[in-house]
């Protein structure tokens, strides 16, 4: 089976190449090989490599500038997907599309985990970018099974632009570090994404689980509930008793109201991956264990294992 990575360098992108199942043949696209703003140039590219998948993990991921920079977020996040889910579905192929929690505003009454059939309610530019590219691919798979739509959220692994890497190199250079503690969420692990990735497009039999779920929406992230001041307190924790820093910094809790930021985040954004569950017979396992992997990852590397480095590779 020929899988196509879009944002093969990206923190998603490397994790689903390191732990790729040996019966599958990569074809990993970048920037420099795949330019998402250069969609006729990708179509030309889809049609000549011919794969089985496209996995779309390539997106305007910086959710801050996409708010000054919103036609290139749109035509990254949505406009070229919209074009490779055309074209992959008359070459035969399938789509698994990466999204975010971000397609929803995070503001409920109630605190339960979104359900993947939930109505979408992005705040920014990002989410509405993503949520745009969803509406258009459920409508061009409406009558087929070739794609599928995979939400995650607050995404996190040994390399790339991540929190995770963000707090360790904060510990190393700031006495205090300030985070909030009113947004809801959970972590999700690269590593375990990945896994689910690969388990969906092995599975043969989804589509008489989407009979009943017409949108072809999955979610998935670690388990738990916890917020951003309590994951900071542990990757600090655990990575002064890992060796990766002397010391870590004071973590202090402040609201979001403190937080200057161009854009507003959803401030709840569980999501209920149930569904995913039981359609891999995949459990999944907590935050505290995918992030605790993470960090043994990091001492374990040797380019980071002389440990006190003065800054963690992203
Ligand atoms: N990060 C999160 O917390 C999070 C949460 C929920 C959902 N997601 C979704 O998960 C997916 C993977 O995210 P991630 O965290 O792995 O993102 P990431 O590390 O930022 O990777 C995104 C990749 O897309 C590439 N890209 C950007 N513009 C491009 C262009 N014009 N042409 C080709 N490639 C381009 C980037 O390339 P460069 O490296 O060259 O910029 C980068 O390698 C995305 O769809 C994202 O929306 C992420």
């Amino acid at each position: 089976m020929k899988v196509l990575i879009t944002g093969a360098r990206g923190q998603l992108g490397r994790a689903l190449i390191k732990l790729k199942p040996s019966d599958i043949k990569i074809f990993a696209m970048d920037r420099s090989n795949f330019n998402m703003l250069d969609i006729s140039y990708c179509l030309k590219t889809i049609n000549t490599l011919n794969p089985d998948w496209i996995i779309n993990c390539g997106a305007y991921t910086n959710v801050d500038l996409a708010e000054s920079d919103k036609e290139t977020a749109m035509r990254i996040n949505y406009q070229a997907p919209e074009a490779f889910a055309q074209e992959i579905k008359k070459l035969g192929g399938n789509f698994l599309q990466i999204s975010t929690d971000y397609v929803f505003s995070g503001k409920r009454i109630t605190n339960s985990p979104y359900l993947t059939t939930e109505k979408r309610s992005p705040l920014g530019i990002y989410g509405q970018s993503k949520a745009k590219a969803e509406e258009s691919l459920e409508d061009i798979f409406s009558d087929s099974s070739q794609g599928i739509i995979l939400r995650t959220s607050w995404l996190m692994g040994p390399v790339g632009k991540n929190f995770l890497i963000t707090i360790l190199n904060l510990n190393l250079k700031s006495k205090e570090i300030k985070v909030v503690n009113d947004q809801i969420g959970c972590p999700t692990s690269t590593i375990s994404l990945a896994k689910v990735c690969w388990k969906i497009i092995k599975l043969k039999k989804y589509n008489l689980i989407f009979k009943e779920n017409r949108n072809r929406i999955l979610h998935w992230q670690d388990d738990g509930e916890t917020n951003w001041h309590e994951i900071a307190l542990f990757i600090s924790k655990l990575s002064k008793e890992y060796g990766l820093i002397h010391n870590h910094a004071n973590i202090i809790p402040i609201k979001t109201s403190q937080y200057r930021s161009l854009v507003e985040r959803p401030s709840y954004s569980v999501l209920d991956c149930e569904l995913t569950k039981n359609l891999l017979n995949y459990r999944g396992r907590h935050w505290k264990i995918t992030l605790k992997e993470i960090l043994k990852k990091i001492h374990l590397d040797k380019n980071n294992s002389n440990i006190f480095k003065t800054k963690f590779k992203i």
